[in-house]
């Protein structure tokens, strides 16, 4: 059997097994929603960096998603080969590597939050949040995560979970497992969004969220929103192209964007009204920062009825929603070793989370022994976020939007989109031809 036909085999078999669109739901959803979108809400200005979040998902993320998985399925290979092959140059194939360099990176920041899970998991199983007190739990939460051996401990131990998922084959079962629950975790969401509504003072918390105010937009402002809009939706490292390239030939890819990019951003706006009325009401600060929603979530729970269950359900469902989003960074890297060198997918996967073990470490000594590291006055955590998000994966979405746009036969784009024909085609192509790259540009050449 050829080389090709074997990857064939293995790219359909892992096709068949799991739905490829819950699994790239599975991707999009994860701790970018209920992290990362109110620590950059918070520190943004709240309603103004919501309105501008929401014009990228719309404007950009939405014909790059169709893009990516368009581009993937048509050359049902890895994301350096694609644009390889697309472009009919060796040196496109860099577009990929770029995103393998975004996905480790931030696979090893990632992991120090996702390690914070595992940690609260236990804790609320052990002795649950009691207190609601804003000066207990930050010097709680800060003491834990500045300890190097507690740190590294849960950001490897999350790693290894990763790399057994990975290399022993159970990601299937875990993804699997993954769509049973997560209509579970949307259900806990909204059981807290109507405790948070309740809660005194929530109406300062849902003017901050939803009251525009554009006196407070800087450019930083504009950056992020793009950067939170490719990172939510996993966009521009070549992540959802290596997941259309799953796709089967029947799935009707503008339609699953779209219902990827609204379940997505559902979940992101549900977080935003459970933190914030509960940042006001417990008098803390919206813009604290990474450690956000680690310190408000332990006090809606201590102060809510049922929170006591609750709470360790909901970090367990988070857990595993970061641990779906996490497997599929690693994927884009494992699929490019395992085809592009014919290692194994033990030995790719042993590759790649050794070396974030290596860089995550650095991301989790960022609140402790490491806070004064600093490059371009940032952590190393803090870096690992800013250089991914808001410059590698816009940087990557310019590239990937050229090369669908003008590399990529006008035909072929359209019949991946299902749009021979269509109006709408022309808009998409549009936006990919011209509006996009030119957005992401001005915006790069505004913040420098
Ligand atoms: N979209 C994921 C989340 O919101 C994070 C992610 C980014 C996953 C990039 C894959 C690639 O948690």
């Amino acid at each position: 059997m050829s080389s090709s036909n074997h990857n064939q085999m293995r790219r359909g078999a892992f096709a068949t097994r799991i739905g490829a669109i819950a699994t790239a739901v599975g991707s999009a959803v994860g701790l970018g929603n209920i992290w990362r979108f109110p620590y950059e809400a918070g520190t943004n200005g709240g309603g103004a960096f919501l309105i501008i979040y929401l014009f990228f998902i719309a404007i950009v993320g939405i014909p790059l998603l169709c893009a990516e998985f368009a581009m993937g399925r048509d050359s049902r290979a890895n994301a350096v080969k694609t644009f390889a092959s697309l472009t009919g140059r060796k040196s496109m194939g860099a577009v990929g590597v770029m995103g393998i360099v975004a996905s480790v990176l931030i696979l090893s920041f990632y992991s120090v939050v996702a390690g914070w899970t595992i940690e609260y998991t236990i804790i609320s199983f052990s002795r649950g949040f009691k207190s609601t007190d804003v000066e207990t739990l930050h010097s709680l939460f800060n003491s834990s995560i500045a300890s190097p051996a507690k740190s590294l401990f849960f950001t490897w131990l999350f790693l290894l979970i990763n790399y057994f998922a990975l290399a022993r084959g159970v990601r299937k079962g875990i993804e699997r497992l993954s769509n049973l629950l997560m209509p579970v975790l949307f259900l806990i969401l909204i059981v807290f969004c109507v405790n948070s509504l309740m809660l005194p003072d929530a109406g300062r918390g849902l003017r901050f969220l939803f009251a525009v105010d554009f006196s407070q937009v800087s450019v930083t402002t504009v950056l992020s929103a793009m950067g939170q809009a490719f990172f939510s939706l996993s966009i521009g490292l070549g992540c959802m192209l290596t997941y259309g390239s799953y796709f089967k030939d029947s799935t009707i890819i503008p339609r699953t964007a779209v219902s990827i990019a609204s379940l997505d951003t559902l979940v992101a706006i549900l977080s935003g009204i459970i933190i914030f009325p509960a940042v006001f009401s417990f008098g803390m600060s919206p813009t604290a920062g990474p450690t956000l929603v680690f310190e408000t979530l332990p006090a809606i729970f201590g102060a809510m009825a049922g929170g006591r269950i609750l709470a360790p359900l909901f970090f367990i469902l988070l857990f595993i929603a970061s641990l779906t989003s996490t497997i599929s960074m690693s994927e884009i890297s494992i699929s490019f070793c395992t085809e592009q060198f014919g290692w194994s997918r033990k030995k790719a996967s042993a590759a790649v989370i050794g070396l974030s073990m290596a860089l995550g470490g650095l991301c989790a000594l960022s609140f402790g022994p490491l806070a004064n590291f600093k490059i371009c006055s940032l952590t190393v955590f803090n870096l690992f976020d800013f250089a991914s998000s808001n410059v590698l994966l816009p940087l990557g979405g310019v590239c990937a939007s050229l090369i669908a746009g003008w590399a990529y036969p006008r035909s072929r784009l359209a019949a991946q989109l299902s749009l021979t024909g269509n109006k709408l085609f022309s808009v998409i192509r549009f936006l990919l031809r011209y509006i996009i790259p030119f957005c992401i540009l001005l915006i790069f050449i505004n913040s420098l």
